[in-house]
């Protein structure tokens, strides 16, 4: 500490777990500081020296004296940069700082005692904090380093998990890099991962290290034998009012599928050949069984004057829909080492809604089995983005129960979930009150930041004024996955991560420009050639 100088010093009032501090120049948020103090026995009779490491939170410049000039035209006049009279001494900053810990003798605990006001105020050195995050265990993933110091690596305890995680902050704030990080160093260290990839980002993700970990394609496709009759009519017949309609569709499709269930299980066959069998039976058959599928459910339709507008959204339905009447379940892809990205970014968000809740039912079925067989399960981290669409507070999305069930009964068979959305505030309170792990990134409304707070009852104040700052890529990160006290974070950059990145739009418009003025060119010459050649 000998040889620097205080950046302040603590200020009127001060608290063992939140101080002032004064200073000429606002010290930003976010930067953390050290300060080292006496403290007595209430008794008075003893006095001992603490050391307490800190966080800034908020910063403003103040002016002691009225400011008086009255603006003139001048002011505004043709230059930048008039600097405040910094020497005179009439201004003065005002912060105040999260105290996050006492380390005193290289011991961390709890802070317990105000800094006395006046107390200098320094700026923390790397000794400080890796007293408080220097340490690592062995199921610990990096994620990142302290901000401010790139030799701090930040670890998260990935057994934590099992009392899931929520990572939120507005667009373009670091989410997914941060998810992609996580999932691929998770499974680096042999760990499975589900993505629920809403927006088809994740789909050509490239591992860090791709002779250790696999990245295997998920594309969601519907089972119509298997799904429930009613929300097939549904997706198939949007129009809540086409009730005729669903029902000449909804008959069809019991009747159908009874069929080709009861004989798939008399004879042991496949839904597969059934349908080929059954499609030949009517001469139907071709030879993709989806559309002997698809043509064999028309026929099924009784015959009706709404006929025809229901084989035509059956068509429709086919045609922009990912069906397979042998759909392969997730959990039969659940590996070590291996992310699985399931993309549903072609669906609609009912649809989304309708596969998340198959697909945390076969997870959570899966993981169940734990201690019924030889083949014990993978305990698997499953993220799921755009979350406020199936955990809203007002809706009923048809995940939203089992990705309950998930959060209370995963937790006893390793099944983790990482909630992500950009909108804490549409998040049903019930849900996300039972996570356990934070990783918050720039927020900036209000009602986002009380929300949060709110859910989580450790974020105080003072962090969440820092969350309006924060630069992409900058986290706070807070639970028991890091431990006892929070960390600021710059999450490191995913090099394999290239969908959903901010893309260059004036340099992608400048090459195709650059590209058509060529084609044009050529095609002018060609065209001279060719009058050339006739002339
Ligand atoms: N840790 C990081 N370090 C540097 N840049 C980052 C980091 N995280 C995100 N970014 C930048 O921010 C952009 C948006 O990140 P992304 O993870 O897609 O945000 P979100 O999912 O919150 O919308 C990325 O394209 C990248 O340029
Ligand atoms: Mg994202």
């Amino acid at each position: 500490m000998s040889g620097f100088r205080p950046v302040g010093i603590v200020g009127e009032v001060s608290r063992p777990t939140e101080v002032m501090v004064n200073a000429l120049t606002p010290i930003p948020s976010g930067t953390y500081i050290y300060v080292k103090f006496k403290a007595r026995d209430p008794q008075g009779l003893e006095e001992f020296e603490r050391e307490v490491v800190g966080i800034i939170g908020s910063c403003l410049y103040k002016s002691l004296v009225p400011v008086v000039t009255a603006p003139t035209i001048s002011m505004y006049g043709s230059t930048y940069g008039g600097t405040p009279p910094l020497s005179n001494l009439k201004i003065e900053s005002y912060m105040t700082a999260l105290i996050i810990a006492d380390i005193t003798g290289g011991q961390v605990e709890a802070p317990r005692y105000p800094p006395p006001p006046e107390t200098p105020v320094y700026l923390a050195e790397h000794k400080h904090l890796s007293t408080i995050y220097g340490y690592k265990p062995t199921s610990d993933v990096e994620v990142g380093s302290l901000v401010g110091f790139d030799k701090l690596r930040v670890g998260i305890n990935v057994n934590s998990l099992a009392k899931h995680l929520l990572i939120t902050g507005t667009t373009g704030s670091g989410k997914s890099n941060l998810i992609a990080v996580l999932a691929d160093r998770i499974a680096r260290g042999g760990g499975s991962v589900v993505i629920f990839d809403v927006h088809g980002e994740y789909r050509s993700l490239e591992s860090e290290s791709p002779n250790d970990v696999d990245v295997k394609p998920y594309e969601a496709a519907i089972n119509p034998i298997e799904m429930p009759v009613n929300s097939l009519v549904k997706f198939i017949i949007p129009e809540e009012q086409a009730s005729r309609q669903r029902r000449l569709l909804r008959n069809a499709l019991r009747e159908l599928n009874d069929k080709i269930v009861q004989k798939a299980k008399s004879g042991r066959k496949s839904y597969e050949l059934v349908v080929k069998e059954l499609g030949s039976n009517m001469s139907l058959a071709s030879d993709n069984c989806v559309d002997t599928y698809r043509e064999l459910l028309k026929n099924y339709l009784k015959k009706d004057k709404a006929v025809e507008d229901v084989e035509v959204k059956i068509d429709d339905f086919f045609e922009w829909h990912n069906v397979d009447l042998n759909v392969r379940k997730v959990s039969e892809l659940i590996s070590s080492s291996r992310i699985i990205v399931v993309d549903v970014s072609k669906l609609t968000d009912d649809e989304k809604d309708y596969m998340l809740k198959v697909i945390a039912e076969d997870i959570l079925w899966y993981l169940k089995m734990w201690g019924r067989g030889t083949n014990q399960p993978i305990p698997t981290l499953l993220v799921v983005e755009e979350a406020h669409i199936f955990l809203g507070e007002r809706t009923a999305s048809r995940s939203k129960e089992i990705l309950q069930r998930f959060i209370r009964e995963g937790r006893k068979f390793g099944g983790m979930l990482a909630i992500v959305s950009q909108r804490p505030r549409a998040l049903d309170v019930n849900v996300v009150s039972q996570v356990q792990n934070y990783a918050f990134l720039k927020l900036v409304q209000r009602t986002d930041r009380s929300t949060v707070m709110e859910l989580t009852d450790i974020l105080s104040d003072e962090y969440a004024n820092i969350l309006p700052t924060l630069p992409p890529g900058h986290a706070i990160l807070m639970g028991e996955w890091v431990g006892e006290y929070p960390a600021y974070v710059r999450v490191d950059r995913h090099s394999g991560k290239k969908v959903g990145t901010t893309p260059d739009i004036t340099k992608i418009w400048r090459e195709c420009k650059e590209k058509y003025r060529e084609s044009v060119s050529k095609a002018l010459e060609k065209k001279s050639m060719i009058s050339e050649w006739e002339g």
